[in-house]
């Protein structure tokens, strides 16, 4: 599309009645209030479990109003498909990711398809994610690694229960600020979040409430938090331009950080501008670390209710680590079952939970609900992997079997999204993958996780999802033997799940 007629295109919310001349076809809910829209039975804390429901009431393709904003979501595998096709939708920023524009601008993740700067970093930036560059972060994310298991040892010996969410949160803060950028932010030194995170949270959040409040009139209805989000965006600001002058003046390794100041576009020759470099440094200190610490904390929490999973998954990582202190690159690839338990988990909670997509042209979805070009909809992945016609009338249940390579080759494609899609989809995806990986195969061998059995899982959401208050209490395991020695390659390859790698993707 030319570049003048994809600038002229309106920005920020585009409502559903101006894309969709058919709209009236597409159910909401009952109970409509006049003005205000779709609110009763829902609260501006849990946007993403409400429309949950609501997508449990009104079926694969529905509609949500808030004040004169309206939504239309998809959640069913058909849809979700079409959508999934880049020749007729490309990402939409929207919502949300609009939201956070003001923080992040045009780097990565919020940058407009059409901004020139996207297509840069993503190829000056690209490199920095490929398995050369992974396995040169692996000892580094051993390190952190060990960071917190020091962490919970100590907690563990003084009888205390560990708070899943914010250890987890330290971990992959550090793990994405050392390795990206060489900063270390000493997270496991302090006893409160660091005030990166808070400020991060506090945007975050503040996003997410921007969807339900016009914007116009957020300074207003919002005048108490948009002033602490002004305050929040210069603390981000501030810590980014402070990680980025120490590393102007030496230091680097080669990290992410290098390649933005100092890697030129290998076809065009040109970089990356101080102020794009900012956001893209806010853009990977948040993404690179909320979603994963999600992750991992519901992956614990589910390994901690099923025994039973947890033993095959330690016994595999016994078998492929045997008793060495710190697993190569390759040991951390080669656990299956593992990887299946994450996968698991991002299908039952994506922590990401959902992502836009808009017409390029003029179409039709599922060969009944007219777009036009321009028109978007949210793809509901946390009801995408629920959707009972792929996952079964069980699919509300935790089976990490669904991911063992024949159940993966008997689903269609673009089933299982928790890392979004087409050209916009997580460039970091192997790095969450790899890391989380690495770190439940610690977890899983040094600790029983016990669960407090008054806990209820409860998804806080700021964005992401995270699982609310989950503590869980520990007992060490014995050491295995270290002289014992580790499956060689291929041997421990025989399980029946596909082997993690850049070649070998999950189902996308
Ligand atoms: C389990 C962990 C993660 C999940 C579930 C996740 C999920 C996602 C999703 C769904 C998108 C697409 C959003 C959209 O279409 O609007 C995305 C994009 C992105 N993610 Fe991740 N992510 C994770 C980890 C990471 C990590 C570790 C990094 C960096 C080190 C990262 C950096 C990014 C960036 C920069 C984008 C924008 C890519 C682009 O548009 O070119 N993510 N992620």
């Amino acid at each position: 599309m030319a570049e003048t007629k994809e600038a002229a295109r309106p920005r920020g919310f585009r409502s559903a009645e101006l894309g969709w001349p058919e709209l009236h076809r597409i159910p909401h809910p009952p109970r409509r209030v006049p003005l205000v829209g779709d609110v009763l039975g829902a609260s501006v804390r849990s946007p993403l479990q409400d429309s949950m429901r609501f997508g449990r009431e009104l079926g694969p393709i529905f509609r949500r109003r808030a004040f004169r904003n309206e939504i239309v979501f998809v959640w069913g595998a058909d849809l979700a498909a079409e959508l999934a096709d880049e020749s007729r939708f490309a990402k939409h920023v929207g919502l949300g990711v609009a939201n956070l524009r003001p923080v992040a601008g045009d780097g990565l993740f919020t940058a407009y398809n059409h901004e020139p700067n996207w297509q840069l970093a993503h190829d000056v930036l690209a490199p920095g994610f490929s398995r050369e560059a992974m396995e040169g972060y692996h000892p580094m994310m051993l390190d952190v690694a060990e960071r917190l298991t020091d962490h919970w040892d100590r907690e563990q010996a003084a009888g205390r229960a560990v708070d899943v969410p914010g250890d987890m949160t330290k971990l992959t803060l550090e793990t994405i600020s050392r390795t990206g950028f060489g900063h270390d932010f000493a997270s496991f030194e302090r006893s409160r979040p660091h005030p990166f995170v808070d400020a991060m949270v506090g945007t975050l959040t503040y996003a997410q409430r921007l969807n339900v409040v016009p914007v116009p009139l957020a300074p207003l209805l919002l005048r108490g938090a948009t002033r602490r989000n002004a305050a929040d965006m210069a603390y981000l600001n501030r810590t980014v331009d402070a990680v980025v002058a120490s590393r102007r003046s030496g230091g680097g390794e080669g990290d992410l950080l290098d390649r933005m100041l100092e890697t030129a576009h290998p076809g065009t020759g040109e970089r990356l501008t101080p102020e794009n470099i900012r956001r893209q440094v806010i853009t990977f200190l948040i993404a690179g670390h909320e979603t994963t610490s999600g992750a991992l904390s519901f992956a614990l929490h589910y390994l901690s209710r099923h025994p039973e999973t947890a033993a095959r998954a330690r016994a595999e990582v016994e078998r492929v680590w045997g008793g060495t202190d710190r697993p190569g690159y390759e040991q951390v690839a080669r656990l299956r079952h593992v990887r299946r338990v994450l996968d698991e988990s991002l299908r039952l909670w994506p922590t990401a939970p959902a992502f836009a997509r808009e017409a390029r042209h003029d179409t039709v979805l599922g060969g009944v609900h007219p777009m036009r070009e321009g028109a978007w909809a949210l793809v509901l992945t946390a009801m995408l992997h629920r959707d009972p016609q792929v996952w079964g009338a069980d699919a509300e249940e935790f089976d990490p079997d669904r991911f063992d390579a024949k159940a993966v080759r008997a689903r269609p494609a673009h089933t299982f999204k928790p890392f979004g899609t087409g050209a916009r989809a997580c460039i970091g995806r192997q790095f969450a993958l790899h890391e989380a990986t690495l770190v439940l195969g610690l977890l899983l061998r040094r600790y029983d996780l016990r669960p407090d059995p008054g806990y209820r899982l409860r998804v806080a959401e700021r964005l992401t999802l995270m699982p609310e208050g989950l503590r869980l209490h520990l007992e060490r395991r014995p050491p295995v033997a270290p002289g014992r020695e580790a499956i060689p390659a291929g041997a421990a390859d025989r399980g029946p799940g596909p082997a993690l790698g850049p070649g070998n993707p999950p189902q996308a």
